[in-house]
């Protein structure tokens, strides 16, 4: 078993959706049995909340429910118990090194590594509009078939 976590830093909005979107690419993959996948937030503020609600209509739009996960916080042992811990941008990377225990052996970087994009950010969309969350989905598609060759054959 291969274990992926996404984190970004509320967990209501780009790392959900990286979860909705990577579990629809492991079901169509077949290989839901073999990769297990969670998201949180370095940050503790909606701790326990749904996603937010434009994000839910954004990902349902593509056939992707995600109205049932919630919010939780990254902690130290996540880097214990995930073989992947891949965050949405460069703060939440800094964030994350810095709460990573010297002896993990988990793989932490960024989600956008495997979009083959120059850009390595999914931004932020919680203070912008619509356009956002659809911009965050494509990103977040583009990555989920590299990340998938990555767990299947290595890059
Ligand atoms: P996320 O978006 O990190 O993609 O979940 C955010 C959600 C909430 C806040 C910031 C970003 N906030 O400051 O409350």
């Amino acid at each position: 078993m291969t274990r992926v976590l996404f984190v970004c830093l509320g967990n209501i909005c780009r790392s959900p959706t990286a979860e909705g979107v990577f579990q629809q690419a492991l079901d169509r993959a077949g290989l839901s049995k073999r990769v297990e996948i969670d998201s949180c937030g370095v940050g503790s503020w909606h701790v326990g909340k749904a996603p937010d609600p434009r994000a839910q209509a954004a990902a349902l739009r593509r056939g992707i429910d995600i109205s049932h996960l919630r919010a939780r916080q990254l902690k130290a042992s996540d880097f214990l118990e995930f073989d992947y811990v891949l965050g949405m941008d460069s703060d939440n990377l800094a964030a994350m090194q810095a709460l990573k225990p010297a002896d993990s052996q988990a793989k932490v970087g960024l989600l956008l590594e495997y979009a083959g994009l120059a850009n390595t950010d999914v931004p932020d969309p919680y203070y912008g509009g619509e356009a956002g969350f659809e911009q965050v989905l494509d990103m977040i598609e583009q990555a989920s078939t590299g990340l998938i060759a990555e767990l299947t054959c290595g890059r």
